[in-house]
């Protein structure tokens, strides 16, 4: 039996901390449900770090729906969530529904995020009563990095911050079942984790939320092009990789890969039974 968004929700009644990791792929999935990681975001940060685009923005919903069907093969115990891409659901709540939608239905994921607060919550709303569980993701939300003017922290003045607590209640009225807090300063994240009877779930927001989200090529040393502050490297694996392709190329240019124990043999008779019907020898 997967997570369910009921028992996200009790972590947070327990004060237990939620930990959320992006997942892309089958095998990365399995791993990390077999870690016993209860949420796998499909993020759309894989526009970056898995299609090598250069922001968010660009990320379709075929890509996603692809990389989600991947996530969900791959794990059994883990609650998937797929992100809604750029413009998948901005511009129109009923196609907004029927994309959220795509992704249950099609992609085997348990719940969507979606970017954006107040604004949003009728979208939110429409989805929530149609059965599919949302999770919100407010201050810095990338897809619109061009209309933040980068990629900033957010709710640094009272009036932004003021607008961030509204954000987050509204999306929880709207009946989000959890809510991702990206980059705002980290009081002002715990008083919006005190005020949400939902979880909050933090990047770069501090450690008062009740859980906290990461993208795994961050954690794992994979991305290389840039390392966010809110990130820390738990392993260097592209470090590894390079050794290990650098060790892999001296095997096969010096002749020692494949070895006999990596091939496969064949009868003799066989092999002289060919060699006598072709008249090679
Ligand atoms: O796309 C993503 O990976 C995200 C998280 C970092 C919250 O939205």
């Amino acid at each position: 039996m997967r997570i369910t968004i009921r028992d996200v929700q009790e972590m947070k009644k327990r004060g237990e901390r939620i930990p959320m990791m992006t997942a892309y792929d089958y095998t990365s999935a399995k791993i990390l449900d077999a870690a016993g990681v209860p949420l796998l975001l499909v993020g759309d940060s894989l526009g970056q770090v898995i299609l090598g685009y250069d922001s968010t923005i660009p990320v379709t919903m075929e890509e996603m729906l692809h990389h989600t069907k991947a996530v969900a093969r791959g794990s059994q115990r883990a609650m998937v969530i797929a992100d809604m891409p750029f413009m998948s659901y901005q511009a129109d709540a009923r196609e907004g529904l029927k994309n959220a939608g795509r992704f249950l239905k099609e992609a085997g994921a348990q719940a969507v995020k979606l970017e954006g607060g107040e604004y949003i919550s009728q979208t939110v709303e429409k989805m929530v009563r149609s059965g599919i569980p949302v999770m919100g993701h407010i201050g810095l939300t990338p897809q619109s990095v061009n209309q933040l003017g980068g990629y900033r922290v957010q709710g640094k003045t009272s009036k932004a911050a003021a607008q961030l607590l509204k954000d987050a209640q509204a999306l929880e009225e709207a009946g989000a079942f959890s809510v991702v807090l990206e980059s705002v300063p980290a009081p002002l994240a715990k008083l919006i984790t005190e005020r949400l009877s939902v979880p909050t779930i933090g990047i770069g927001a501090g450690r008062f939320c009740d859980g906290q989200v990461q993208v795994l090529h961050d954690l794992l040393g994979l991305f290389t092009d840039f390392v966010p502050r809110h990130a820390r490297r738990y392993a260097q694996l592209a470090e590894v990789i390079k050794e290990a392709t650098g060790q892999y190329m001296r095997d096969v240019q010096e002749g020692t890969f494949p070895s006999e124990k990596e091939s496969y043999t064949m009868d003799a008779a066989i092999l002289e039974e060919l060699l006598s019907h072709t008249g090679i020898s």
